[in-house]
């Protein structure tokens, strides 16, 4: 087996294995945030409707990445399991705090997932069509989703600009450490 060079912070050159892994990383915590927050707020409260929604999307990216993944031979991350419990922890937390706050959280992430995916597509220039054509399909339903969360009243939140602080650095930290491991 070929022995790859390793993705570094400053790198110019894409690493497109490290993308695949990031994103089938990222859409399933996508997933997961969307179960707890519905696993919270239950099926018939107003707010579930449009969270089934976003959550059946969401689903969709990632049976996209996990093809990906497996096609290209690409090893998953090991925060795996990380992103299972803290996706899901911060769906249902954000939940608990209300509707509103719930929706914040989908309009922090979808924040940071706008310009994870700019800039992949960006790095990869007219490097893997295949992979680019994917993250912007996917890219302009996250941004659907983050308009609809901010329609929904995520800005209404008591502490938004914390709470959405803390939720973006979270998202930051996550990414980068699935690039990596
Ligand atoms: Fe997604
Ligand atoms: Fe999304």
């Amino acid at each position: 087996m070929a022995i790859r060079p390793r993705w570094r912070p400053g790198d110019p050159r894409p690493d497109i294995r490290s993308m695949v892994r990031v994103d089938q990383a990222g859409e399933y915590g996508a997933t997961r945030i969307y179960a707890g927050q519905l696993a919270v707020l239950g099926s018939r409260h107003p707010a579930a409707r449009v969270i089934a929604r976003m959550q059946s999307q969401e689903e969709r990216h990632l049976r996209h990445f996990d093809e990906m993944v497996v096609d290209r031979g690409v090893r998953p991350t090991l925060v795996q399991p990380f992103w299972n419990v803290a996706g899901h922890a911060l769906g249902a937390a954000t939940a608990l705090l209300g509707p509103s706050a719930a929706m914040a959280c989908t309009a922090a992430v979808e924040t940071e997932i706008d310009k994870h995916y700019e800039d992949q597509v960006r790095s990869l220039g007219v490097d893997d069509p295949d992979l680019a054509g994917t993250i912007r399909e996917f890219q302009a339903e996250e941004l659907e989703h983050r308009d609809t969360a901010i329609a929904a009243g995520a800005e209404e939140t008591f502490g938004y600009p914390i709470l959405s602080g803390l939720i973006r650095a979270g998202c930051r930290a996550a990414i980068e450490l699935s690039k990596r491991i």
